[in-house]
C-alpha cells in the first residue's frame, strides 16, 4: 500500500459523516431494535470505514466503531474504586413485606406523596459506564460493591453499548462533563439459546444459564472472545454526575439515558400506591416466560430523587429501593438414580430421578436428559449435585453438574443392555443420538402403551376419560393389545377393572363409541407413524384422500407431498410395508372407525393454505388444541414463535411478547371473537 501522504479535507470529512453514520444504524439496531437498512447495506458503510482508516490511520479514533475490538489481550483486569458504592437490595417476597417497605418510606418521608417506579429486575451483570465529555472511558464490575474491575475492552465490543454519547437528539439535555451510569449486561434468552445449540454442534461446553454466559463472556482477558458472544445491556440507573443537569426522579433520568443513545427498558412504569404496584409485578410475572431477559423479580424504587437521598441507605442497601423476588426457577438437587423410558416409537429416553426440589413455584422429581450423548457431555453420575431449571411449563432440564461435590460412591450412568420394558436389543441408527428398542410395538409393552395413549389423544382420535393409568391397567392386564382392541372392549371386562364402576364403564364406552366418528387427518396422525405429527397427517390426508392410496405410495410419491422429505417418506413406506399395521387399519375401519370423504386437493388450495399463524394469551371459546387442529384442517401451519414470515397472530388476553412483537413487525393481529368469526366463515 502506498505511504499516507496524509488524509485529505475529503477523507477526513468522509471518515467523520460514516462513523456518525455507522454508530447511527448501531444505535437504531442494538439499542431500539428497529434497524432502518438492511445487513448487507450496514457493511458497506463499515467496510468503507474500514478501508479509509487502513490507508490513512490517523483518521482512526478512539471512539470509531471500528474500534470496538481493537485491544490487546489483558494479563489482568486493573482494579477501580466506585466512587459511590454500588449497592445492593434487601427483598421482599411477600405482600406484607412491600407493604411494610412503602410504610417504613412513607413514616421517614413524613406526609409527602410518594411515587415509585417498578422496573423488571434483570438477572445479568451489573456495571458502572463512565463517560467523560460523552466519551466512555471506564466500565467497571461492581466487585465488592466498593472496589470492581475495568472491563472497558470487553464493554467496548458491546454493540448496544454507545462509545460516545449522543448529542444531537432534538431537546435532549445537554451530556455532562462526567456522567456515570448503571445498569445490568445480559444475554438474550433466544441468542443465549442459539449459541449454545452452536456450542453443543461444536463439541464446546454449552453454557450453564444466560446469566452466568454474561459473567464469563464478561470476565475474558481477551476482548476478542467477548465480542463474539450475544450481550447487551439495560441502563436503570445514575450513578454520579458532574455538570449542570439535576435530574428530579428515576423516570426522567432513564428517559435522558435513552435521548443519549443509552439502551434502557420500555417497561418502567410509575405507580402511586400498593395495589397498583402489586398489579405490576403479577403482570410482569404473567409474560416473565415471554420476555427475553432472564428476571428474577421486580426493582421498586421511591421515583423522587430528593426523597431517595433523604432516605439515604444503611449497610450498603438504600432505604429508598426494595426488589420483590419471585419464586426461582432454578435450584440444586441430587440425582438419585436414572431410569430409562420408552417411548411409542421406541426411543429410549434417560430420565433423572431427583431429590424432591421446589423450583419456580413447584416440587420437581424428574428432569428429562434427552440422550446418552447429553450424559456424557455433562459427565453425568448417579449422585452428582446438579444445576436443574424450570422455566414456565417447560419440563424440568438439568443445566449442568455442580463441580467439585461429587460423592466418592457416585455411579456411571450405562445405557442398560437390553429394552427396559421387554428385553429386546437396542439399536442406535448410523449418526442419530436417540437409541431405540429393537423391537415392535406388538412385542415391546411399553411402545404399545405408549402407542395407545397416543391413539386416544386429543388431536388424534380424541378419546374422553381414558387416562395412562388406565392404558397401562388395560395393556398390564391383557385386555388390549392394539388400538382396535380398545373397540372391543365390553362393559363386563370395564366394570371389573380396578377403581372403575358401572358408571364409569358406560361413559368409557360412549367415548369409544363418539370417537370412532374422526376424521381422516386425524385418524393418519393416530396410527403413531415416526415422523408424521398432525400438520404431516393433515398434508397426507389431503394429498390422498383416503387411507389406501397411502399404503401404495413409494417414497417418490410421497415427497409429491408439501413438507414431506426423504426421512418422512421413508418412515411412511416402512410403517405401511409391516401387513399387520395394514390389518390393523382393516380392523379398525371393520369396527366402525370412519370419517367423511376428504377432496383431493394440496395443502395450497386449502382457504389458509401457504399460511403461518400463531396463538398466543388465553382463548376463552375455544381450546389451544381445537383452534390448532382448526387452522390445520384450514391448510394453515400453526408455528410457536412471532417471525417475519408469520401471516396472522390470534391475540387473546395476557398476551405479551408475541404480541409486541407482532405489532412491531406489522403483522395481522385478531382477537378471539375475530378468529372465531373468520373460522365459521370457512366451514359453513
Ligand atoms: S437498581 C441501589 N434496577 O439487582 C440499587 N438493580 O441486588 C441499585 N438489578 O446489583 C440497583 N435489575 O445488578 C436496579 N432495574 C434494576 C435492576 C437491578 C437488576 C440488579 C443489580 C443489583 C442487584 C441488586
Amino acid at each position: 500500500m502506498a505511504k499516507d501522504n496524509g488524509p485529505s479535507q475529503v477523507d477526513i470529512e468522509r471518515a467523520s459523516e460514516l462513523r456518525e453514520q455507522v454508530a447511527y444504524h448501531l444505535h437504531r439496531y442494538h439499542v431500539l431494535d428497529s434497524p432502518e437498512i438492511a445487513d448487507t447495506e450496514f457493511d458497506v458503510l463499515f467496510d468503507e470505514l474500514v478501508a479509509l482508516e487502513q490507508a490513512h490511520p490517523t483518521l482512526r479514533t478512539a471512539t470509531s466503531p471500528t474500534q470496538r475490538v481493537g485491544a490487546p489481550p489483558l494479563s489482568q483486569f486493573e482494579k477501580v474504586q466506585h466512587v459511590r458504592p454500588m449497592l445492593s437490595l434487601d427483598k421482599a417476597t411477600t405482600r406484607d413485606e412491600l407493604e411494610q417497605w412503602m410504610r417504613r418510606c412513607r413514616n421517614r418521608l413524613g406526609d409527602a406523596e410518594i411515587t415509585f417506579s417498578c422496573e423488571p429486575k434483570i438477572d445479568g451483570v451489573a456495571v458502572a459506564l463512565v463517560f467523560e465529555h460523552g466519551e466512555l472511558t471506564l466500565a467497571a464490575t461492581r466487585g465488592d460493591g466498593k472496589e470492581g474491575e475495568n472491563i472497558l475492552a470487553n464493554v467496548r465490543t458491546i454493540g448496544a453499548i454507545p462509545l460516545t454519547l449522543e448529542t444531537s437528539t432534538p431537546g435532549a439535555i445537554k451530556v455532562p462533563s462526567m456522567v456515570e451510569v448503571r445498569g445490568e449486561i445480559y444475554m438474550p434468552v433466544k441468542r443465549f439459546e442459539a449459541f449454545n445449540a452452536q456450542a453443543l454442534a461444536r463439541g464446546d461446553k454449552p453454557m450453564v444459564n444466560p446469566r452466568n454466559g454474561a459473567a464469563g463472556s464478561l470476565r475474558q482477558l481477551d476482548s476478542k472472545i467477548t465480542a463474539n458472544r450475544p450481550l447487551t445491556m439495560y441502563c436503570y440507573s445514575l450513578g454520579g454526575v458532574k455538570g449542570e443537569w439535576q435530574p428530579k426522579t428515576q423516570d426522567e433520568v432513564l428517559r435522558v439515558f435513552a435521548g443519549w443513545g443509552l439502551r434502557t427498558n420500555p417497561a418502567l412504569e410509575v405507580v402511586d400506591n400498593l395495589d397498583d404496584c402489586l398489579g405490576y409485578i403479577d403482570r410482569l410475572e404473567a409474560r416473565r416466560d415471554t420476555l427475553d431477559y432472564e428476571i428474577d423479580g421486580v426493582v421498586i424504587k421511591v421515583n423522587d430523587l430528593r426523597q431517595q437521598q433523604r432516605l439515604g441507605s444503611v449497610t450498603r442497601k438504600p432505604r429508598w429501593a426494595i426488589a420483590y423476588k419471585f419464586a426461582a426457577q432454578e435450584a440444586t438437587s441430587v440425582v438419585e438414580d436414572v431410569d430409562f423410558q420408552v417411548g411409542r416409537t421406541g426411543a429410549i429416553t434417560p430420565v433423572a430421578r431427583l431429590q424432591p426440589t421446589f423450583v419456580g413455584g413447584v416440587t420437581v422429581t424428574n428432569a428429562t436428559l434427552h440422550n446418552m450423548d447429553e450424559i456424557a457431555r455433562m459427565d453425568l453420575h448417579v449422585g452428582d449435585r446438579v444445576m436443574i431449571r424450570r422455566a414456565g411449563d417447560v419440563i424440568p432440564q438439568i443445566a449442568g453438574v455442580i463441580s467439585g461435590q461429587r460423592p466418592a460412591d457416585a455411579r456411571r450412568i450405562d445405557l442398560p443392555k437390553g429394552c427396559p420394558s421387554c428385553g429386546s436389543s437396542i439399536l442406535r441408527q448410523g449418526e442419530e443420538v436417540v437409541v431405540r428398542c429393537s423391537a415392535t410395538r406388538d412385542f415391546c409393552p411399553a411402545q404399545r402403551k405408549e402407542g395407545l395413549k397416543h391413539f386416544v389423544s386429543k388431536l388424534a382420535l380424541d378419546v374422553d376419560g381414558l387416562g395412562d393409568k388406565l392404558i397401562d391397567q388395560l395393556v398390564d392386564g391383557g385386555l388390549v393389545a392394539n388400538s382396535a382392541d380398545l373397540f372391543a372392549l365390553t362393559h363386563q371386562q370395564l366394570a371389573a377393572l380396578e377403581r372403575m364402576g358401572a358408571k364409569s364403564a358406560d361413559k368409557l364406552l360412549a367415548a369409544l363409541e363418539a370417537a370412532k366418528q374422526t376424521t381422516l387427518p386425524r385418524f393418519i396422525y393416530a396410527l403413531g407413524i415416526r415422523e408424521v405429527g398432525e400438520a404431516t397427517a393433515a398434508a397426507l390426508a389431503h394429498h390422498f384422500g383416503d387411507i389406501e392410496p397411502l399404503y401404495h405410495a413409494d417414497a417418490e410419491a410421497l415427497e409429491a407431498v408439501s413438507d414431506v422429505g426423504p426421512i418422512v417418506a421413508q418412515s411412511i413406506v416402512e410403517f405401511f410395508t409391516q401387513s399387520d399395521q395394514r390389518k390393523l387399519v382393516l380392523t379398525l375401519r371393520q369396527a366402525g372407525v370412519h370419517w367423511p370423504s376428504i377432496d383431493v386437493v394440496s395443502m395450497e388450495d386449502l382457504p389458509l393454505g401457504g399460511q403461518t399463524w400463531v396463538l398466543t394469551g388465553t382463548l376463552d371459546a375455544l381450546s389451544r388444541t381445537a383452534a390448532k387442529q382448526k387452522l390445520i384442517e384450514l391448510g394453515a401451519k400453526v408455528a410457536g414463535s412471532v417471525s417475519a414470515k408469520t401471516t396472522v397472530l390470534v391475540a387473546g388476553p395476557g398476551a405479551g411478547g408475541k404480541l409486541e412483537k407482532a405489532q412491531s413487525l406489522g403483522i395481522d393481529i385478531l382477537t378471539e371473537a375475530e378468529f372465531i368469526a373468520l373460522l365459521t366463515q370457512y366451514t359453513n
